[in-house]
């Protein structure tokens, strides 16, 4: 296809999950033969998308701040006489409150939903003839998909994303997304297999496989079998994938982190909270005594797996004796690294109705216990591997010059003195000190440095 020369400048901003990042650069793919370039800045961009996030109030609020800023900015350059800035929103935001969005903040051109992405060149070209358009999202993500690969994948770097699968079914009494990203659906292995050959053609080592809930994966075989398929493909030497629910972590897919090398021994399971009573009020479908059980299943399959989790502190109906649970359950599993949020009243979902909602002070003070707790765990990990020589992908420049980052198997930023072509490679790294959030290490030589200095630059 032959795309006109960029002469339109657009500026993307990512809120939210890693399902947002990935619609982003496909939003950017199919903008890109309409004449869109990505900027990275809104100064001067011709249409502004802010890709957004619902999961916490706090997230959701950003929205309308950036909106003002936007607003404010797109005056202005009116008045100086300027090209006019098109302002979208997408993302699980415009999803959940789109008709709010459009009253509180008339300057939005356009609100766009997940599953309608596709629409967006038809969408902005409507705009630009009447002001205030805006459409809804309730289109199957098949067909999303279907028409956002036509317009093929850029890939940007040695490490991608790729979303295998959409929505959730399990309605979590917390939880947003079952409403913003609708039921659980899968796309087919064939099209992920392509959008990932097309991937590595491209020097892409690693993907990422996504989906808010990915394990649940109902592709032929499941996911385990969709790790082997891509497992296959030639450059193609890391998988990783994330989020999984504990209740779809099947044999099978413990199975495959025994036995395929290219599954990176790292393991994204969000339990929550330790307290069954406070599962079964979140509706997870799992107690914490069957999530220990699993987790020392899966360390059976793959003994060094970094196991990484999600917590909410607050929960209502959270009292001391569930948050104390919560705390025996992490000194228990052991995390390699984990997040932690205080819990947020989300309208429309089941626990925002439920009595005994915990007092803010309440939640900061058990957020901070919990979160002590984890960073202690995090630096016991990071500085365990302080010795070991570790496979490190470099994916980019550090900030000091001369300094490559990239990743270990087990998802931790490592920092070492390196030439700029060990980008895109899988290099020895003996660890010599460990953070709270990386690693740093010197190269161990090889027989190809040793043989080729010359190449060094
Ligand atoms: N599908 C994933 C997580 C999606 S949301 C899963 O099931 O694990 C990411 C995380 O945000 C959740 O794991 C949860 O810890 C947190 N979260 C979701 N809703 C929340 C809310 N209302 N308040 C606080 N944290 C929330
Ligand atoms: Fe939300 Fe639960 Fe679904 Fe995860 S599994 S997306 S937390 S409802
Ligand atoms: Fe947020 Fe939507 Fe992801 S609510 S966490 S951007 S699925």
């Amino acid at each position: 296809m032959s795309a006109p020369a960029p002469s339109k400048r657009l500026f993307i901003k990512t809120y939210g999950c890693q399902m947002n990042v990935y619609d982003s650069e496909r939003m950017a793919d199919v903008l890109s033969p309409l004449g869109y370039a990505v900027t990275d800045s809104p100064e001067g961009a011709d249409l502004v998308v802010l890709n957004t996030c619902h999961i916490r109030e706090k997230a959701t609020e950003k929205v309308y701040s950036e909106l003002g800023k936007l607003k404010e900015m797109r005056d202005e350059r009116v008045a100086q006489g300027g090209s006019r800035m098109t302002i979208a929103v997408a993302g699980c935001v415009a999803q959940a409150e789109g008709e709010e969005i459009m009253r509180r903040q008339p300057a939005v051109d356009l609100v766009v939903g997940p599953q309608a992405y596709h629409q967006l060149p038809e969408l902005i070209a409507r705009s630009h003839r009447a002001r205030g358009e805006r459409l809804s999202a309730d289109f199957a993500p098949e067909e999303k998909f279907d028409a956002l690969a036509p317009a093929g994948r850029h890939a940007t770097g040695v490490t991608a994303f790729l979303t295998v699968q959409e929505g959730c079914d399990k309605f979590c009494t917390f939880c947003v997304v079952p409403y913003t990203r609708g039921g659980e659906w899968s796309r087919s292995p064939e099209a992920i297999e392509t959008e990932a050959r097309d991937l590595a053609a491209q020097g892409v080592r690693e993907v990422t496989l996504l989906g808010q809930n990915v394990n649940a994966y109902a592709g032929d075989g499941g996911l385990a079998a969709l790790v082997r398929r891509l497992a296959a493909i030639e450059g193609l030497d890391r998988i990783r994938y994330t989020t999984s629910h504990p209740r779809d972590m099947d044999e099978a897919l413990i199975a495959a982190h025994a036995e395929v090398d290219a599954l990176m021994p790292y393991l994204h399971l969000p339990v929550q909270s330790g307290s069954d009573r406070i599962l079964k009020a979140m509706n997870r479908a799992h107690t914490a005594q069957s999530y220990v059980r699993l987790i020392d299943k899966i360390r059976s399959a793959r003994p060094d797996i970094a196991i990484s989790g999600d917590f909410i502190v607050g929960f209502p109906g959270e009292r001391d004796a569930d948050f104390e649970a919560t705390l025996d359950l992490v000194r228990e599993v052991g995390y390699a690294t984990a997040f932690s949020f205080k819990y947020s009243r989300r309208p429309g979902t089941p626990a925002a109705a439920m009595p005994g909602q915990v007092d803010e002070a309440v939640k900061d003070e058990r957020l901070a216990r919990l979160n002590a707790l984890l960073d202690e765990q995090a630096r016991a990990f990071n500085a365990s591997q302080v010795g070991k020589v570790l496979p490190v992908l470099f994916e980019r420049p550090g900030r000091h010059a001369g300094q490559l980052i990239g990743r270990s198997p087990y998802l931790q930023a490592v920092h070492a003195t390196a030439p700029d072509r060990l980008i895109g490679q899988i290099v020895s790294v003996r660890i010599e000190s460990a953070a709270r959030m990386s690693l740093a290490g010197a190269l161990v030589e090889t027989a190809e440095l040793e043989l080729a200095p010359e190449m060094a630059l």
